[in-house]
């Protein structure tokens, strides 16, 4: 039996629950919110939806944290979304509140499961948790990087006209505007990205990305992206349940990889049952290292507000 939680039942959750459960994933998803019945509410419509497709997964959802008992990976995604006129970081004070809340729960029902974290800021949430539980480092990742790499693909694919099945690529660092997306190291249908498109479109595929959260909040007036969320909540779930070897981005603690210790930053890991199996350290050019660093910085700053809390 393999089941997967969710903690945080609004569109994040509650999409990436849909998703888990569409892909038949797990044999169990929990769905857990402070809202009670609409949780059961929308627990209730996903299990629903199962029939659809023959799959045996188990749906439930509630307030009761025993709901995630037995839990193998938890994804927290509780937390409150940024305004249009605010950076992710913005919502540190408040999140952080939740995000302790919300861990001694997790702690008390499901203390071996792996953690990943998607509240924003995400790098300095998954640091705080790691810090407020204890966790072993390893068993606790942050889910930015398959969001933003998914999007980087998207606008390639999209600029490209080739499908996005076909365009190799990764975004590392912060989930924040100092991410980087590796152009140099993109392909096209097995052709580096470099020779698909000009260097002028190429610039703005990346601020396009780095701006990809911004640009669906600007959109949506009320509330932050949640569809290629799910998706990307997925993908990292994947890796973890079905080892599959996957080179995935995410948020993991670093001790010396890319020349950073002591923060949670977007990396290329491989993830087993246990967690962060490997981080794997690409071959990055001095540019993208002083990229890289310059974000891993931007996020140690709001690791000291939070240490000073
Ligand atoms: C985004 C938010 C969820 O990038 O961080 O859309």
């Amino acid at each position: 039996m393999t089941k997967a939680a969710i903690i945080g039942a609004g569109y994040v959750g509650s999409t990436a629950a849909y998703v888990l459960a569409m892909k038949g994933l797990v044999d169990e998803v929990a769905l857990v919110d402070i809202l009670d019945k609409p949780t059961q509410g929308k627990a209730l419509d996903i299990y629903e939806g199962t029939g659809v497709f023959g799959l045996d997964v188990k749906v439930k959802g509630g307030h009761d944290y025993s709901l995630i008992d037995g839990s193998d990976v938890v994804v927290i995604t509780a937390g409150v979304p940024r305004k249009p006129d605010q950076k992710r970081e913005d919502t540190l004070k408040v999140n952080a509140k939740i995000m302790k809340d919300v861990m001694s729960q997790v702690q008390a029902h499901a203390p071996d499961a792996i953690i990943v974290i998607v509240s924003n800021p995400l790098d300095a949430m998954t640091y705080l948790a790691a810090k407020e539980s204890g966790i072993d480092k390893q068993k606790i990742v942050g889910m930015a990087g398959t969001l933003d790499t998914t999007r980087f693909k998207t606008f390639i694919s999209e600029k490209s006209g080739v499908g996005p099945g076909k365009i190799e690529a990764m975004v590392l660092g912060g989930h924040g505007d100092l991410m980087v997306p590796l152009s140099r190291l993109a392909t096209v249908d097995g052709k580096p990205l470099h020779t698909a498109l000009s260097d002028e479109i190429i610039k703005g595929l990346e601020d396009r990305t780095r701006k990809g959260g911004a640009e669906i909040v600007n959109l949506l007036g009320n509330g932050s992206a949640y569809f290629a969320v799910g998706g990307a909540i997925y993908e990292v779930l994947e890796a973890i349940f079905t080892e599959n070897g996957k080179v995935v981005p995410v948020s993991a603690w670093l001790s010396g990889q890319y020349g950073m210790t002591d923060l949670f930053l977007g990396v290329p890991c491989k993830l087993d049952k246990n967690g962060v199996q490997e981080i794997v350290e690409l071959d990055l050019n001095e540019d993208e290292l002083a990229a890289l660093q310059q974000s891993g910085d931007a996020v140690k700053e709001l690791i000291k507000e939070l240490d000073s809390m």
